[in-house]
């Protein structure tokens, strides 16, 4: 397995951000040639045929993602960069675009140049201002150098850039509130169909990317589909749907680790070997409770369940609702699940954009009880009526828009069903949370 770092290969660099030291390693060379020999199909081609699977959370096959567009389309088409990141715990993204602006701009070129659009919307978390002003300084740049405006360097492809910051909420992360946002509204999901390939912004054609998802484009584009396939996971042979987990990935760590950071790791790697190789293991030489897998709405695994790959469908195996972000945080054995979890349930009752009355009301009753159960005032039937709540809110039992609700259920039933023991006994013995403040966060 190659591990040779590229996303992160040039961040401890002096003026790393700058488009002179990128173009002195190289950059913005593969995108003039494919500019020249290479036909938008081409590239859509070697994306798909790369196994590249979409890095913003639900792991979706992005040249397949670009094939859904419709063909001859005589107006605009849209590419929007998804930089919202608002999952707690997850800064890869953030990096990559403070460090490395115009690896993630290249990749921003070539997608544009194979989907044939001509406008590109950034849309950045608002809470980003430092990734903002490099972001901006660096298209600048790229505007100076002709390789952004009309017909870049003599070619017939045309692109604009802009930079647009978000409205400073969870919610605008999903792709059609990140759109809505985009437009100038609140940032209320739409309903599916039609999907933004076909309506997107401005109602026209739509492709939305994740950051890294668009960093990884530049590098199999540069180094090629051999290079990419050498890392990462395969796909499992007795699973025909099965799409692997091919390539570099940035792996987030945080919480009861003795190192946090985020590193560059082939796909695949166990949660046990990035807490004990790269996080130096937990403080006090405590033990790991629980890992949640990559940012809040993919659940829990347990200590016994660390040594699964931390690949598209790893979590998966364990009851987790997938990887994620791949922002990995740590739970130690001193913590109570039932703090974690209100924690949790704060977090999505304060974010449900309250469209959907499962999701609007669901957070708020989850929020309820679990802030009962701290409180010491639980009862026992109160487990399974979270079950139930969790069980019954979100796009897979089909009651909700968006998938904001299978994220807000899925920690829930997770924390439940692996740490009952914990719960019930909290529940028997009356004990209350250890945290100071005991304010019942505001549900709607
Ligand atoms: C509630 C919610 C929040 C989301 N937040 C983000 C986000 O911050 N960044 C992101 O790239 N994708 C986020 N997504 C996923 C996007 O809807 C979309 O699938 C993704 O941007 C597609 O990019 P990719 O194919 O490159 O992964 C979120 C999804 C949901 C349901
Ligand atoms: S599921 Fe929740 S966040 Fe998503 S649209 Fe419905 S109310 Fe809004």
């Amino acid at each position: 397995m190659t591990n040779e770092p590229v996303l992160l290969a040039r961040i401890n660099k002096a003026n790393s951000e700058k488009l002179e030291g990128y173009r002195q390693d190289g950059g913005y060379q593969t995108f003039e040639k494919v500019l020249k020999e290479k036909s938008p199909i081409d590239v859509i081609t070697q994306v798909k045929d790369s196994g590249l699977r979409g890095r913003g959370g639900a792991g979706f096959p992005t040249g397949l993602k670009w094939t859904f567009l419709p063909k001859d389309h005589p107006g605009p088409i849209y590419l929007c960069i998804n930089a919202d990141e608002s999952e707690p715990c997850t800064f890869n993204n953030r990096i990559l675009m403070e460090k490395d602006p115009h690896q993630v701009l290249e990749g921003i070129m070539f997608a544009c140049y194979a989907i044939r659009s001509q406008t590109a919307y950034f849309y950045i978390r608002y809470e980003y201002g430092h990734a903002y002003r490099i972001l901006q300084k660096a298209i600048d740049e790229l505007y100076s150098a002709g390789l952004l405006g009309k017909n870049i360097l003599g070619s017939n492809f045309s692109l604009d850039i802009f930079l647009h910051r978000g409205a400073g909420a969870y919610i605008c992360g999903e792709e059609t509130g990140l759109i809505e946002s985009l437009e100038g509204k609140r940032a209320w999901p739409r309903i599916k169909p039609p999907f933004p390939a076909i309506e997107g912004a401005f109602r026209k054609p739509t492709i939305v990317n994740n950051v890294e998802t668009l960093a990884c484009v530049t590098h199999i584009m540069r180094k090629g589909n051999d290079w990419f396939k050498s890392i990462g996971v395969p796909p499992d042979p007795k699973n025909p749907r099965d799409a692997g987990s091919y390539g570099p990935k940035l792996y987030c760590l945080s919480g009861h680790v003795n190192e946090t950071g985020c590193w560059e790791i082939p796909m695949g790697i166990t949660a046990r070997q990035l807490i004990e190789q790269y996080g130096k293991g937990v403080p006090n030489n405590r033990k790991v409770k629980a890992i949640i897998p990559g940012g809040l709405s993919m659940g829990f695994m347990t200590e016994s369940e660390l040594d699964t790959p931390l690949d598209f469908n790893g979590p998966g195996k364990v009851g987790c609702l997938g990887l994620g972000t791949a922002a990995v945080t740590v739970i130690d054995d001193q913590t109570s699940m039932i703090d974690v979890l209100h924690n949790i349930c704060q977090f999505y009752a304060h974010e449900s954009c309250g469209q959907c009355t499962p999701c609007r009301e669901g957070t708020g009753w989850m929020l309820k009880i679990t802030d009962r159960l701290r409180r010491g005032q639980g009862r026992q039937e109160d487990l399974d009526i979270l079950v139930e709540v969790a069980d019954r809110i979100g796009i897979m039992p089909g009651t909700t828009i968006c998938g904001l609700s299978d994220g807000a259920g899925w920690p829930v039933k997770n924390a439940i069903r692996k740490f009952r023991a914990e719960f019930e006994d909290a529940i028997r013995t009356g004990r209350r949370s250890n945290l100071k403040s005991l304010t019942m966060a505001g549900a709607h």
